[in-house]
């Protein structure tokens, strides 16, 4: 892993921000004693505006949609704004290394994200904050590694790649460009006609029989036509015959 240049800088309340040169992505960690608050946060998207999106990391069982789901490693999974979440961990446990790579796109800049997090073990902190970092390192190398392909930018570029049309079985927008825009339908002007874009680019990867799985939703895409609102516990292909899936430690 190449070396980046991040910089430090003391904030009040034992906060301390690590931002990477580029000023794309922050990390504020806390050197309180038993404290193990951090956030990471997208900076600056638009030339005009300043606007910050949060990095989450929730795991797979909080991707309430997709909780029925049972991975399946020979499917085709895209994840929009990914960021740190447990689900493609969990794609990627599930392949041991065979089927289609699940693919990722998010503007988080994973390297940098990894060098942050590595710096910031440096740091007088608790050991709580140290093994939440660990985690979080862990997952991030997940992101890095052969076993995903990472396309680090918003979806509004990524949909321009022609080889990412009809080619998903599943694609998955948990929190992620349906909730915080992008900067290509101006964020939050006009909100709710970025929305619809955004979710049109989503449905534009999917295959015939593909679902799209939002925090809100899942829709379906049958014969070139698509139907929301869809459970899926009454979809055959992918639906789940013996319940929700148990997904235990979803690194490994
Ligand atoms: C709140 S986090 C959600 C992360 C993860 N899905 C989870 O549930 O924990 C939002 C993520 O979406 C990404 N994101 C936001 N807007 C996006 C867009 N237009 N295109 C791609 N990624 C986007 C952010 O960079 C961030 O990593």
């Amino acid at each position: 892993m190449v070396a980046l240049r991040v910089s430090e800088k003391k904030k009040k309340n034992g906060l301390v921000s690590i931002i990477n040169q580029e000023q794309t992505l922050q990390l504020d960690v806390s050197t309180e004693p038993r404290s193990d608050k951090m956030s990471i946060r997208v900076l600056r998207v638009t030339p005009e505006k300043i606007k910050e999106v949060p990095v989450t990391s929730r795991d797979v069982g909080s991707y309430s949609k997709a909780e029925a789901l049972i991975l399946d490693p020979s499917l085709q999974y895209i994840e929009i704004g990914a960021g740190l979440g447990g689900f493609i961990p969990a794609v990627v446990n599930s392949q041991q290394g065979y089927g289609p790579k699940p693919i990722v796109i998010d503007p988080c800049d994973y390297h940098s994200l990894y060098e942050m997090m590595n710096r910031a073990l440096h740091l007088d902190i608790s050991d709580q904050m140290r093994s939440r970092l660990d985690f979080h390192i862990e997952r991030c190398k997940v992101y890095l590694s052969d076993n995903v392909v990472l396309l680090n930018m918003w979806l509004g570029d990524a949909i321009r790649r022609p080889d990412l049309v009809g080619i998903a079985d599943i694609v998955v927008d948990n929190l992620a460009a349906l909730l915080y825009g992008d900067p290509h339908t101006g964020f939050d002007n006009g909100f709710e006609a970025g929305r619809q874009q955004v979710e049109d680019w989503e449905k534009l990867m999917l295959k015939e029989n593909g679902l799209l799985i939002t925090e809100y939703d899942v829709i379906y895409k049958k014969d070139g036509v698509f139907l929301p609102g869809y459970a899926i516990s009454q979809f055959c292909p992918q639906r789940s015959k013996r319940g929700p899936i148990r997904w235990g430690n979803t690194l490994g």
